[in-house]
């Protein structure tokens, strides 16, 4: 499919449309022209919004096993083509083959999640008698659909992450306007595709690539759209807040995650797994590794293990299945991350290993004596990078943890349960792995953050949770 030069079309009320404007897509690890990407204009996004709203009604009248029957069918087309999958995720994002077709499979999971959540949606019943007044009534819950739903998407997942907000958005009974990330539109591109074979009523899932300051921004300021779903950077998250009105917005945010290990782990072994948490997709998840906080007493043992595994990893063409690491998404992710590693190194930290850029890849870089401001430490890298630092107990790593504009996930290694309760209790993040590193997900379960790393639950049932409403319905049995 990616051999020959495409020209790709948006995806409105269930036709594919030529794009009035075009724009290259190009591989990020080679130059290569991949496709041309239509970008939508506003009146696209209307057309869209439109489609999207007439859907609507008929998704919301679609019985749930329905819903979930056209969920199975988009997990089954997706398996059966999962290899094509891969490749287009390996060559749009320059994410190493082998994580791109873990990607593919937890993708496949997530819509299967998203067809048994559909079958599973359960009211309550409240027992209106505990208050005088509400005797002789029955009183229960049930959940309504919002409607239109926008999903603005990030280029790191690009199927995976679209599918945490698809899944859940059909399985609830919405339809939505699907914004990807200007990077990774192929994916997006290709999940339009298998929903229509799948039998998605027409216009219940639009694909509108372009910017976001045109796309995103309407899609965002647009009173038809009632819920905007979005994941990437905390400046974005922040600009779609303020401008998002009355609208439900859940916002997945980035962090600069961080991990603690005590003294008495199996060292080797935790070097091994950090090294994974630090270093996968090149440090491009909201989750990856950056900051690693480590007991003064196996402090060097533990460095010295880490920048071994480190130096193991294979760097190069996403494509090759030895490959590790690969390219930054952007030359000027690459020229910032190295410019961040620079300043830090001018301000004292040390290089122990990396910091420099080979072909079109940066290597695993590891830093040790940086400080809490510098921007290693303090941003969010969002590149092959970690910081090493030394304490000299549980109480002042957690306190090191904590000190972060950012709180998404967090992890320590310990042997001590006392330490292990201490770190779930004093963490401030929406979820603590306890000998495990931060950068640990699996597709159901909660995830989101605290602080600026986000508002809102994603994880298939929390995700329907946030894209229903709750409704009352009150019986007064004595009429
Ligand atoms: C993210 O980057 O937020 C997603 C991480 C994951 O799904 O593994």
């Amino acid at each position: 499919m990616l051999n020959t030069v495409e020209k790709k079309q948006l995806y409105i009320g269930g036709e594919w449309m030529e794009g009035e404007r075009y724009a290259p897509l190009f591989s990020p690890y080679n130059g290569k022209k991949l496709a041309d990407i239509p970008q939508g204009t506003e009146e696209d996004v209307d057309r869209a919004i439109g489609a999207a709203e007439v859907a609507a009604q008929l998704m919301r009248a679609l019985p749930s096993h329905e819903r979930a029957g056209i969920l199975e069918r988009l997990a089954g087309l997706l398996e059966e083509r999962q290899e094509e999958a891969a490749m287009i995720i390996a060559n749009e994002a320059a994410k190493p083959i082998k994580a791109a077709r873990v990607e593919v499979k937890r993708t496949v999971q997530t819509y299967t999640f998203a067809a048994m959540e559909a079958r599973n949606r359960y009211g309550e019943t409240i027992p209106m008698d505990a208050a005088p007044g509400g005797e002789n009534r029955v009183g229960y819950t049930v959940r309504e659909p919002l409607g239109v739903i926008g999903a603005i998407t990030p280029f790191n997942f690009p199927m995976n992450l679209v599918a945490h907000k698809i899944g859940p958005a059909i399985a609830a009974g919405n339809a939505v306007v699907l914004k990807p990330a200007s990077g990774t539109p192929l994916s997006a591109f290709f999940l339009a595709e298998l929903l229509e074979e799948a039998g998605l009523p027409k216009g219940a899932c639009n694909v509108v690539t372009g910017s976001g300051r045109v796309v995103g921004d309407r899609l965002v300021k647009d009173s038809r759209v009632k819920m905007i779903t979005f994941t990437g950077s905390a400046e974005t998250g922040v600009g779609i807040r303020n401008q998002a009105g009355l609208k439900r917005v859940t916002l997945e945010l980035g962090s600069n995650a961080a991990l603690i290990v005590d003294e008495g782990v199996d060292l080797a072994e935790v070097a091994k797994r950090a090294v994974t948490g630090a270093f996968a997709y090149q440090g491009q998840v909201c989750i990856s590794l950056q900051r690693i906080y480590v007991h003064d007493a196996v402090y060097q043992a533990f460095l010295r293990a880490f920048v071994a595994e480190t130096e193991k990893l294979k760097t190069g063409d996403p494509l090759d299945p030895e490959t590790d690491v690969s390219s930054l998404i952007t030359k000027e992710d690459t020229e910032r991350a190295l410019s961040w590693v620079e300043e830090a190194i001018e301000g004292g930290a040390v290089l122990e290993t990396g910091g420099m850029i080979e072909g079109n890849v940066m290597r695993p870089t590891v830093i040790t004596n940086a400080s809490r401001t510098m921007k290693v430490s303090c941003k969010e890298v969002f590149a092959p990078v970690v910081v090493i630092n030394r304490i000299q107990s549980i109480e002042e790593g957690i306190e090191a943890v904590n000190d972060s504009r950012y709180g998404l996930q967090a992890g320590i290694f310990t042997p001590n349960i006392g330490h292990a309760f201490e770190a779930a209790d004093q963490l401030q993040v929406g979820g603590v792995l306890i000998n495990d590193i931060p950068t640990y997900r699996v597709d159901h379960m909660p995830y989101g953050g605290v602080k600026e790393s986000g508002t809102g639950r994603e994880g298939i049932r929390y995700s329907i949770d946030e894209m229903t409403e709750m409704k009352l319905i009150i019986i007064n049995k004595n009429k």
